[in-house]
């Protein structure tokens, strides 16, 4: 086994105008149909829309995104929107380190539920949403096109925060 240490690990706060077209481009490597840096701008100043970014770099130079997650929240429940990690940085725990900044801000909203879809067939995400605490509550079949294939179906997901 090797055992890898990173002098730099990677800090999580809010996202910023500047990182649209970073998130843009993280976006697009993680999904068939990416979102345009304007589609992510307009996201990113609605209302009830919070999005945390994993950064990394060393300390005091400039730490790029490599991974975010876009939330909205509406009265007392909100749903994931979006979350990505760059393929280089997957399996390190930073998308379990987002999805953890977003349901403690979210409980300190006193948000009583957290809703999202996932593709049945995306077992990282569906991994990484059951350690959180998400659980299946619907499923929407044929929802996910999948090319030649035959489409993929919808998972609903729901994390209560009470
Ligand atoms: C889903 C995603 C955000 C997870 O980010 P990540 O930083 O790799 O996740 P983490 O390293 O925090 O791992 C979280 C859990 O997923 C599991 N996991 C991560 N990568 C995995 C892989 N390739 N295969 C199986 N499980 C995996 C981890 O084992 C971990 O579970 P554990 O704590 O029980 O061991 C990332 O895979 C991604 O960006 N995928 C493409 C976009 C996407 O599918 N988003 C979700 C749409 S609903």
């Amino acid at each position: 086994m090797i055992l890898w240490y990173d002098p730099y690990p990677a800090v999580i706060d809010e996202a910023r105008l500047g990182d649209v077209d970073d998130l843009a481009d993280i976006h697009a490597t993680a999904f068939h149909r990416g979102w345009h840096a304007a589609e992510v701008e307009a996201l990113l100043v609605q209302s009830g829309v919070f999005t945390f970014v994993a950064r990394r770099g060393v300390p005091f130079g400039s730490r790029r995104p490599v991974g975010f997650v876009m939330i909205r929240a509406a009265g007392d429940e909100a749903e994931v929107l979006t979350i990505a990690v760059t393929p280089r940085h997957r399996g390190k725990g930073l998308g379990r380190r987002l999805i953890d900044h977003a349901l403690r801000r979210l409980y300190h909203d006193r948000i009583r539920s957290l809703f999202l879809e996932v593709d049945e067939t995306n077992g990282p995400a569906c991994r990484l949403y059951k350690a959180v605490g998400f659980k299946v509550v619907g499923s929407r079949p044929n929802y996910y096109a999948k090319g030649s294939a035959p489409p993929a179906t919808a998972l609903v997901m729901r994390a209560d925060l009470t």
